[in-house]
């Protein structure tokens, strides 16, 4: 499948490659999220297969990402977030977590992969007051 990524507002087509297993969307099935594909689902299976606890870390790292956002957003007044390294958006993402307690947080998602940025335009809305790019 072809789909449009972008840098600086210049669209570019990017392969999805949904035949070849992607380590973002690898991630996603050890979230239980939905934008993985069979090929990501079955390298997924053959590394929980030597690696059992690769759920659990998975989950626990989110987990930590959803404290540490709370804590930042309703106990240190932060507005601003970069989060690098972004990942497939999975629900709730930085922007939910932050905008739930201070709807006028903006945060900036970077991520060096095209085909994640292909999935967050699809899946990144935030609120009207605050700004998600
Ligand atoms: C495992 S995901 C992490 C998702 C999310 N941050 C989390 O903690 O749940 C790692 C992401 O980092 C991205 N990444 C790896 N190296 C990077 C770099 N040098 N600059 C930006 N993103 C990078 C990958 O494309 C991938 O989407």
């Amino acid at each position: 499948m072809q789909a449009d990524a972008g840098t600086s507002g210049r669209a570019r087509s990017v392969d999805l490659r949904e035949d070849i297993p992607h380590s973002a969307r690898m991630y996603d099935y050890y979230l239980g999220g939905k934008d993985n594909y069979a090929a990501d689902r079955e390298a997924a299976e053959q590394a929980l297969a030597v690696f059992p606890h690769l759920r659990t870390y998975a989950r626990q790292n989110r987990a930590f990402l959803h404290r540490a956002v709370r804590y930042l957003a309703a106990e240190a007044g932060v507005r601003q977030f970069v989060d690098v390294g972004t990942g497939i958006p999975t629900s709730p993402n930085l922007h939910e977590i932050a905008q739930r307690v201070a709807p006028d947080a903006r945060i900036v998602y970077v991520d060096n992969d095209p085909i994640v940025l292909v999935h967050a335009r699809a899946l990144l809305t935030g609120t009207p007051q605050g700004r998600t790019v």
